[in-house]
């Protein structure tokens, strides 16, 4: 299938012929403003996503830059070089599906269609399958092929991997759990903020199949992130802890952050874009508060550029990394949490902190902006400072969450992938 959805017209952004669609006319005079400021940036990031597509064909760049360049993704255990494996290879073709959409290059969906093939492979071959980070994997690299070709290969391998993540729910807790074997005990009853971005998998199986368990599990483990993982404060912890034998809320504690007690800024945003979409999933007034409150605190402790610090706990003048990743999530987040706010002043807050900070990203931290060569789409990302990961780096998740902000704000009508 290669009609790019609604297409029926041309267009020069990027500098291209290509097709676009009538979602790439604005809804109204300031929406079309800032989509038109918003087209070198959207032409440049595209033209970065050719590249590599050139670059690594089929094959998967690491988690991280490496002074501002992809390596292939380094080979580990029985997986060769470029291998398809661990917790961001679907941020490749997730970037290749918004450029498709951004553009209408047919060049973009081909890439991303074979990638789709790739986890579809992945998924009957069982490889690197036993983590909550499936959502993440399946949702870009099948279920948007499957949204926007209907691609049936693609939402039967998505569907597959979202029964498999639910082998990580743990009962009594009613929590998934993040990492590890479900017989680790270090690991064992662990859930980590980032989950919630998971839970679209589910939510969408649920859609699509009607059977009322993938709906429960979302249910039940947004809960309880909800109350157990966004403190009294309306900062977060990273990672949660619930024993796995009587299912009682333990502790909170940190991967990534600066401390058990700081806030990961990553973190934090992972919350506003993951409650506010798992709010629409499940109704539940009690994570769109979580949303609200997780999204107050990131932007009261952002520095003047607007752009967060790797952990929220530090600001202007404490010399740390920023984490463009987390503004690029949050940037998302908030735009979908000022869609769903019902009062009408936090929604237009929330807007317009989403458009501040997509806006210091395209001024300050991107390869244009820099006058930089290099194939990240946004630079000065943290992967995990404790642990010495892309420090200071481009990443592709912070690569894939900017190209969805400028789709967010360029294409009227967009629809999430999530
Ligand atoms: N989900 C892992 C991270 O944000 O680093």
């Amino acid at each position: 299938m290669s009609a790019c959805p609604n297409a029926d017209q041309t267009d020069t952004r990027d500098g291209t012929t290509m097709t676009t669609s009538p979602a790439h006319v604005a809804p109204d005079a300031g929406a079309s403003t800032l989509a038109r400021e918003l087209t070198p940036a959207v032409g440049a990031a595209a033209q970065i996503v050719r590249r590599n597509i050139a670059r690594f064909a089929d094959e998967y760049p690491d988690d991280t830059t490496h002074h501002n360049r992809y390596p292939l993704r380094p080979a580990s255990g029985p997986f060769p070089e470029g291998a398809n494996r661990d917790w961001t290879t679907g941020f490749v073709p997730g970037q290749q599906w918004l450029a498709w959409q951004l553009t209408g290059d047919e060049q973009f969906r081909a890439a991303a269609a074979r990638h789709a093939l790739d986890f579809e492979r992945r998924q009957r071959a069982g490889e690197d399958l036993d983590t909550h980070d499936l959502g993440f994997l399946y949702t870009l690299a099948c279920v948007a092929p499957w949204r926007l070709t209907g691609d049936q290969d693609a939402r039967a391998a998505a569907l597959a991997a979202a029964d498999h993540l639910m082998g990580r729910f743990l009962e009594p807790a009613g929590i998934i759990q993040a990492w590890g074997d479900l017989d680790d005990p270090e690991q064992r009853g662990r859930t980590i903020i980032d989950s919630l971005m998971n839970m679209p998998l589910l939510s969408w199986a649920f859609e699509q199949t009607g059977e009322q368990r993938y709906a429960d599990a979302v249910r039940r483990h947004t809960a309880q992130l909800a109350e157990h993982i966004v403190r009294a404060d309306d900062s977060t912890f990273h990672t949660f802890h619930w024993d796995p034998v009587t299912g009682q809320p333990l502790r909170g504690t940190t991967a990534q952050g600066a401390g058990d007690d700081s806030c990961w800024a990553r973190g934090q945003a992972w919350g506003i874009y993951g409650f506010a979409l798992n709010f629409q999933a499940t109704g539940s007034q009690e994570l769109l508060v979580a949303a609200e409150r997780c999204a107050d605190y990131f932007l009261a402790h952002l520095p003047a550029d607007h752009v967060a610090f790797w952990d929220l706990d530090f600001t202007d003048g404490d010399g740390q990394p920023r984490d463009s990743s987390a503004a690029a999530i949050a940037a998302c987040g908030l735009h979908e949490l000022a869609r769903v706010e019902p009062d009408g002043a936090r929604a237009d807050a929330y807007a317009g902190a989403g458009v501040q900070i997509l806006r210091a990203l395209v001024a300050g931290y991107t390869p244009a902006a820099e006058g930089v060569d290099s194939d990240a789409l946004l630079l000065h990302a943290v992967y995990s400072l404790p642990a010495g990961w892309g420090i200071d780096e481009g990443c592709l998740w912070g690569d894939y969450f900017y190209l969805e902000a400028l789709a967010r704000h360029t294409l009227a009508d967009w629809k999430r992938y999530w």
